[in-house]
């Protein structure tokens, strides 16, 4: 182990210049003017597998991106690890509000800025150059490794369910690995076992044919921008409740020992206030901030549209009024209950003089394992060796919908070591990697599969 954590500590400048390379390719899925550089990206990571001694790698083409295959079987009798990461970006717009280029990927005060740093290239980068150490020093690694690498993970994994169940008999191991998440705070490593599920949604109302004059038609024609607000007024209280009926019949209540647990984690919500700038935290009301966004679902509107928004003022009566609002869930909300009774509701408090069109987005289910899991505890003693100091146990608001596909489709326990930061600004602009963490990420990974094959 020992030559391995040798060979990591001389490449590290090197391996500094190859991210660069990896984060250029602006691999943005939800953008279709960006569909060659996904391709060319897909293109680049099975270059890259080839480079550090993957064997058998290919593109799977999907209907939408392809998925990247590689693996390295070398070693019968041990265990086999699945590695999991999107190749994929999320757009980078508001594009002046960034103060390097986003795919120019530059170091200040030792954070590597570009768009995918952090979200998630550069921990998927950081496996990379893990399996190229053992396998360029040792000639061989101390697991078995499959990887399969995602085109359209932040366009909701569309393809990815239909491709594992497709692809069932190839994708057999004994344990997912994934980084893709954040650690708790800097100088705090952490492992996540669990994550919050989603379902999206768009709403259309239309309140007449054409934006008609509002001082002709004002009073006496529904204006759906207020039709819109009133009914989004009733999905949640003031309390932060959410209203639909029935949407925490299935939900899992916090346990006493988590929240003990929580409780004693290295948060200040001071200092969360300032980072953010959030004048006061709102929240369902007898939740800590930690409790609301790792343990409880919520409703967000995530964009509205309607009407006159330019400079100056205009009196009109808009026709259409347009939201994007979506729900992350929890154990045991299913995508599919909660969508049947989002749709019943927000029918419910829809007046008739708008028309409603409600048309469904992606989603995924919530995702949990207990952290007492043996992979965990082995996760555990990686990063310990990694960063110097124990991990701690983290849930986490966001989602990766195929996490859970994992454990139903292929009966696989995932473990979740990441190394972003909560400051991170993934899908914001400025994302950023810290560069010490990347370094630590790459060691972690090393001893990961070792502590993987001692088990
Ligand atoms: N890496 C994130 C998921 C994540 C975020 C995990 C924060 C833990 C903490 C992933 O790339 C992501 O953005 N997922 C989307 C999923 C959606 C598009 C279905 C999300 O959470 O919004
Ligand atoms: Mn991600
Ligand atoms: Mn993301």
């Amino acid at each position: 182990m020992d030559k391995v954590i040798d060979f990591i500590n001389v490449n590290r400048e090197r391996y500094l210049e190859e991210l660069k390379a990896f984060l250029a390719i602006p691999s943005i899925s939800a953008l279709p003017q960006h569909a060659g550089d996904v391709k060319h990206c897909a293109d680049w990571c099975a270059d890259e597998m080839r480079r550090i001694g993957m064997q058998n790698v290919k593109l799977v083409e999907t209907p939408g991106n392809p998925v990247v295959y590689g693996d390295w079987l070398g070693a019968p009798g041990a265990p086999t690890i699945l590695f999991y990461g999107h190749y994929d970006v999320q757009p980078v717009d508001p594009l002046e509000l960034w103060e390097s280029p986003p795919f120019e990927a530059t170091i200040r005060d030792g954070e590597i800025y570009a768009r995918g740093s952090a979200d998630d290239k550069g921990q998927v980068f950081m496996h990379f150059k893990a399996i190229e150490a053992h396998l360029k020093q040792n000639g061989t690694l101390p697991v078995n490794m499959k990887i399969i690498l995602e085109g359209e993970e932040e366009v909701g994994s569309v393809n990815l369910d239909n491709f594992i169940r497709e692809h069932k008999s190839e994708l057999g191991a004994d344990v997912v690995v994934i980084s893709d998440s954040p650690m708790f705070a800097r100088g705090v490593p952490s492992i996540c076992y669990g994550l919050r599920g989603l379902v999206y949604f768009q709403i259309d109302l239309r309140g007449s044919n054409t934006d008609l004059h509002s001082g002709s038609f004002g009073g006496a024609v529904v204006n759906p921008a207020f039709a819109l607000s009133q009914i989004l007024a009733q999905m949640k209280d003031r309390g932060g409740r959410i209203k639909i009926p029935g949407f925490y019949d299935d939900v899992v209540a916090l346990q006493e020992e988590e929240r003990q647990a929580w409780a004693a984690l290295p948060y200040n919500e001071k200092q969360y206030k300032k980072d953010f700038g959030i004048p006061k935290v709102f929240g369902e009301t007898g939740y800590t901030t930690l409790e609301r966004t790792w343990a409880r679902p919520t409703f967000e509107v995530n964009g509205l549209l309607s009407g006159f928004t330019g400079e100056g003022a205009k009196t009109v009566l808009p026709a259409v009024a347009m939201a994007k609002v979506s729900m992350r869930l929890v154990p045991n909300q299913t995508p599919d209950k909660i969508a049947e009774l989002f749709e019943a509701h927000l029918r419910d408090v829809t007046p008739k003089t708008v028309e409603l069109k409600i048309t469904r987005m992606h989603g995924g289910k919530p995702w949990m394992t207990s952290y007492d899991n043996p992979y965990v505890q082995a996760a555990g003693r990686a990063i310990e060796r990694g960063f110097g100091r124990k991990p701690v146990f983290t849930r986490e608001g966001g989602s990766i919908p195929v996490v859970s596909t994992f454990q139903e489709e292929l009966g696989l326990p995932s473990v979740l070591f990441g190394v972003g930061l909560p400051d991170e600004n993934a899908h914001a602009p400025n994302e950023k990697l810290d560069v010490a963490n990347f370094h630590g990420g790459i060691i972690s990974s090393a001893m990961l599969y070792e502590e993987i094959a001692r088990r």
